[in-house]
């Protein structure tokens, strides 16, 4: 097997970058057993940030192959709303009739009236200026555990505290524990408690939960291989470019 190399993201690769985020949307799993429409999924999590914002996305290339992305948003406060992405796939691709995607959203209906009975608010997006960056991640199996999660996340920092953006925040699955381990590894420290996500449960019916975590760059360490990251996956070699 070749070097995983990472580089920016370009057009060509929208397409890979929605395949990685169907094949891993389970906290690294396909998500087609819970989810089983493709063009919705990557819509929501990979759309705004590939067509809106692509020059903070960065891609890790294997053998010539896309296996994994790093999508980035440098204010919060400029992305579009899930709930009208959400909105506008309901109505354009009747998700709420489909087999595969129906029971995800009457019981997303269900668990959000279950918890406004309890006071509880709905899910909102996190904006706070002192995080005003967040990112998402996802590697193919084949790319993991080899630096490549560190390569990018720590690029992608580096590239934010170049800027002088205050900080990044993130949502994870809280029952990600891999995830959840790999982002304090990168100096991001867990933020409030997991909150639920409607409609969302395990194999065995257990609830999922978000949990969101920050990293300020403007004070604590530098994150592992942030100073400056370094461009390439492990192992580094002697042509490595130690990036801007
Ligand atoms: C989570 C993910 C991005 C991490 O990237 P990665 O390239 O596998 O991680 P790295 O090899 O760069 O790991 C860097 C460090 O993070 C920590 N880490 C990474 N994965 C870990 C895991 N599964 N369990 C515990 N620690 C982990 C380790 O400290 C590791 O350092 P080490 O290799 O010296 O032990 C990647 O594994 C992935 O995409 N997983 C599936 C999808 C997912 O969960 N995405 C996140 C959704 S928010």
């Amino acid at each position: 097997m070749g070097e995983v190399v990472v580089r920016g993201y370009a057009g060509d690769d929208r397409d890979a970058v929605r395949r990685i985020c169907w094949e891993t949307g389970y906290m690294g799993d396909p998500v087609a057993w819970q989810w089983a429409d493709r063009e919705s999924f990557a819509d929501l999590f990979t759309g705004w940030y590939t067509d809106h914002e692509p020059g903070s996305a960065r891609v890790a290339e294997l053998d010539g192959r896309v296996v994994g992305y790093l999508l980035g948003c440098r204010d919060s406060r400029r992305v579009r709303s899930p709930g009208a992405t959400v909105a506008r796939h309901l109505v354009a691709r009747g998700l709420l009739v489909r087999p595969g995607t129906a029971p995800v959203l009457w019981r997303s209906l269900g668990d959000v009236a279950r918890g406004a009975v309890r006071g509880e608010g709905l899910p909102a997006a996190f904006v706070d200026d002192r995080w005003p960056a967040h990112l998402h991640i996802d590697l193919l199996p084949e790319a993991r555990s080899q630096g490549v999660g560190e390569a990018l996340v720590a690029g992608w920092l580096n590239d934010l505290a170049v800027d002088d953006v205050a900080g990044c925040h993130l949502e994870t699955w809280a029952e990600n524990d891999g995830a959840i381990a790999f982002f304090r590894h990168m100096g991001f420290a867990p933020r409030g408690r997991p909150t639920p996500m409607p409609g969302l449960r395990s194999p065995e019916g257990h609830r999922h939960h978000s949990q969101l975590m920050v990293r300020s760059l403007r004070d604590g360490p530098a994150p592992p291989g942030g100073a400056p990251p370094g461009r390439r996956a492990r192992p580094p070699t002697e042509s490595d470019d130690p990036g801007p």
